[in-house]
């Protein structure tokens, strides 16, 4: 129903932010809670903002009780795969600990239920070309089984509690809405569509592909590239499906198409009519030659399917990076 209240935790980062511009339009009011670590004001502009860590249970709860929201949206994370295999203790304690704060605080407000930020790092290792949700999931990093352990709190509060919650699993979340004065701003960027961008503005010396003798068909890993607007179409899908009553389910978020490094890398030649400059390199232990999403049960189940194109990710993607908006974007709170 329209003018109900949906807390977005984490709703000041990438993806929140375009989920909060969604919900938003969907006509539902939106309220950020955020502790800003990686997160921008600039992008909480959908409703109030609360400023506080997920883990801080009592004044998560507090802020629940004040809005009395009729789902919670969890974003909030420590994101960076590389960065949890140095040092997982930290992505231990905001992944699984924050979840267990959110369950906690939720459990003593009437269990509003719980649309959560999955991603198909759970699956690990793909035994085949495309990835659905019965696939087996032995993540290959800590931020993966982090994820994976989520889950798992998830549906044990779901069997003891009756706590309800949808886990949505991305592919690759990337574009943006510059239009909206929303961009990608992860510090340290890692995704491949900025950095080939940054190469090109100056804010790298240049950009580095990563192994060209995988078993694709150009030889460079291959991903699921999913508009960031799609991923936000499906949050306020999963949200209203369970207002509506529903228990809860596990769903993957990409297009079905692979897209391959140097097709990124064409994409995005062809958006900024620029040369990238390009440096090889070896693979990386634990990328695997391709990660597809077979997404069939978010459009049955949800009515889901991704509409944009991979030129409408990379024209919105070069949009933002070289705004002068993007370029003095401040970093952090
Ligand atoms: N970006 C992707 O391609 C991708 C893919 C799969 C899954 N995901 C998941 O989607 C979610 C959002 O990713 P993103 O790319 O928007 O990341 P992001 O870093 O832009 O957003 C995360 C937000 O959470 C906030 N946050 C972090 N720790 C917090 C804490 N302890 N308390 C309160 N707020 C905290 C940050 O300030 C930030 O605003 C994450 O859970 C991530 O694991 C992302």
């Amino acid at each position: 129903m329209a003018g109900e209240a949906v807390l977005v935790v984490g709703g000041a980062g990438y993806i929140g932010s375009h989920t909060c511009l969604a919900l938003s339009q969907a006509g539902y009011r939106v309220v950020v809670y955020d502790s800003l670590i990686h997160g921008h004001r600039a992008f909480a502009k959908f409703g109030p903002l609360e400023i506080g860590d997920v883990r801080d249970t009592a004044r998560l709860s507090d802020v629940i009780a004040r809005y009395k929201p009729a789902a919670i949206v969890h974003f909030a994370a420590l994101i960076e795969a590389g960065g949890s295999v140095r040092d997982p203790a930290p992505f231990y304690d905001v992944n699984v600990g924050g979840v267990l704060s959110l369950l906690n605080a939720a459990r003593v407000n009437g269990q509003p239920p719980v649309v959560f930020s999955s991603t198909c790092a759970t699956y690990g290792a793909p035994l085949t070309p495309t990835l659905d949700e019965t696939h087996p999931q032995w993540p290959l990093n800590p931020y993966g089984w982090t994820k994976l352990a989520a889950e798992r709190m998830f549906a044990d509060h779901r069997t003891a509690y009756g706590q309800r919650s949808t886990w949505l699993r991305y592919f690759n979340a990337a574009g943006c809405a510059p239009e909206h004065g929303l961009g990608e701003h992860h510090d340290p960027e890692t995704h491949v569509i900025p950095l080939a961008m940054f190469s090109l503005l100056g804010r790298r010396k240049d950009f580095t592909l990563f192994g060209e003798d995988y078993e694709t068909r150009d030889g460079t890993a291959v991903r699921d590239y999913v508009h960031v607007l799609d991923l936000a179409d499906a949050h306020v899908r999963a949200a209203r499906q369970l207002i509506d009553g529903a228990a809860g389910d596990a769903y993957n978020l990409g297009t079905g198409d692979g897209t391959s490094v140097k097709e990124i890398i064409a994409a995005v030649e062809r958006a900024s009519n620029r040369k990238i400059p390009l440096v090889k390199a070896d693979r990386r232990p634990g990328d695997a030659a391709a990660l597809v999403a077979n997404s069939a049960k978010a459009a049955r189940d949800l009515g889901w399917r991704p509409t944009r194109s991979l030129d409408d990710i990379v024209r919105g993607a070069w949009a933002w990076h070289a705004s002068e908006e993007a370029s003095v974007f401040p970093p952090g709170p």
